[in-house]
């Protein structure tokens, strides 16, 4: 499965493709991507793209571009579990001067994209000449309104809460890009509960996941799994379990590069719908809230029979026999329990770990004093956020 690290490295400072002036209608039998994620797990949305079929291009930290035909950003858009928007680029390099954009945003054929459905805009970023997101957004919204009025067209409702159709307005000096956000919203959201003490979500999980390596993996391990948010993505993504979001609850249906495309069907397809059907999980956690927590994602996940969660402390957890097992874990490092407690759990992760030649151990700090008391020499590391705090992934493979 082309879901390793090593296989995307590769960066590139451009942008994505769609047209830089709304001169020429945007293109839909291939639509300009753009995929957002935490920064730092740029590589694992480009992986996974590329493991969906596609050929992703890092922008920058936290922006993938691919350009899709719409099938493909269909599927990404109803399985893909890294990215956590997904926006269809209509125009880029726009001027932010207000009123130079509206006119420049009033050449988007906006009554062919959007028709009649209520819609929003959600801005995000900032210029000297648009200063806070709410009036970005009013002036996108000025422009968009400006397209029909001219063609003596009525303008579709403006819905701030629950739009139909969400315009995205990404706002830098001289440069508006603005396109449809084809997910109506973030991407994030499983259905799982997320009540644990320190939870991932979803898709910061899932890019975790991929970082650490899951190719060919048939056993992933999590000591710590707390809500099992990392082991539940971890096992999905290695077994090719699309993430199954519902097509009725996104914009897609209602654009027409989607019409046509039998969108129940393809939210069904993973990857590799026939890939490794073996992985197995083992979660573990010392906290009976944690484990029941856990059991819970899984089964609503439908994944309880790929993982088991057990109630054990790392001090004393057994790795199950693999030749190259992944220990992927997010330990506590918030400080939140006893500093000596804490300690005491990240030594015995380091001895879990190390007498297991062919595992890989990948785990989630945040302070470099508990990550040293794991003894060991990291092979390779990425910078991530989570959430607003910076942390990193550090990879071990462990050698005899
Ligand atoms: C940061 S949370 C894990 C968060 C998890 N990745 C999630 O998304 O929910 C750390 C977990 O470690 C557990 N824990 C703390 N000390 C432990 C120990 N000695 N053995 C096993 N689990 C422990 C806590 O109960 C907590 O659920």
């Amino acid at each position: 499965m082309p879901i390793s690290p090593s296989a995307s490295r590769r960066r590139s400072r451009d942008s994505p493709s769609g047209p830089a002036r709304p001169s020429a209608e945007p293109a839909t039998d291939r639509l300009a991507l753009v995929l957002t994620a935490s920064a730092g797990l740029e590589q694992a949305v480009a992986l996974e793209v590329r493991a969906w079929g596609g050929a992703p291009r890092i922008l920058r930290p936290g922006r993938v571009a691919c350009d899709a035909p719409p099938r493909l950003a269909a599927r990404l858009v109803l399985g893909a579990r890294t990215p956590s928007r997904i926006v269809w680029q209509l125009a880029q390099r726009l001027p932010d001067r207000p009123r130079e954009l509206v006119p420049a945003l009033a050449e988007i054929p906006w009554e062919k994209l959007l028709g009649r459905h209520a819609f929003a805009v959600r801005a995000s970023g900032r210029s000297p000449e648009l200063r806070h997101s709410g009036h970005a957004a009013r002036v996108v919204k000025d422009g968009v309104v400006a397209r029909y009025r001219a063609r003596g067209l009525a303008r579709p409702e403006v819905r701030p809460r629950a739009p139909e159709l969400l315009v995205d307005a990404q706002v830098a000096p001289g440069d508006v890009r603005v396109g449809i956000d084809l997910g109506g919203g973030s991407l994030h959201r499983r259905g799982t509960g997320r009540r644990g003490r320190a939870p991932l979500r979803e898709d910061v999980a899932a890019g975790l996941a991929l970082l650490a390596d899951l190719a060919g993996r048939r056993l992933v391990v999590d000591p710590f799994c707390g809500t099992g948010t990392l082991l539940a993505e971890a096992v999905a993504l290695a077994a090719g379990v699309p993430a199954g979001r519902d097509p009725r609850a996104l914009p897609l249906a209602r654009l027409g590069p989607f019409a046509g495309l039998d969108l129940a069907a393809l939210g069904t397809e993973g990857p590799e719908p026939a890939g490794l059907a073996q992985v197995r999980g083992l979660g573990a956690d010392d906290d009976p809230d944690a484990v029941r927590e856990a059991r819970a994602t899984l089964a609503r996940l439908g994944l309880a029979g790929r993982a088991r969660v057990e109630r054990t402390p790392v001090e004393t957890l057994a790795l199950p026999d693999d030749e190259r097992g992944l220990v992927l874990t997010n330990p506590p490092w918030g400080r939140r329990l006893a500093a000596t407690d804490v300690e005491r759990a990240w030594a015995a992760l380091g001895r879990l770990v190390r007498r297991r030649p062919g595992w890989t151990l990948a785990v989630v700090s945040g302070d470099p004093a508990l990550t040293r008391r794991l003894g060991l020499r990291a092979s390779r590391h990425h910078a991530v956020r989570i959430g607003a705090v910076g942390a990193r992934l550090l990879i071990y493979e462990i050698d005899g």
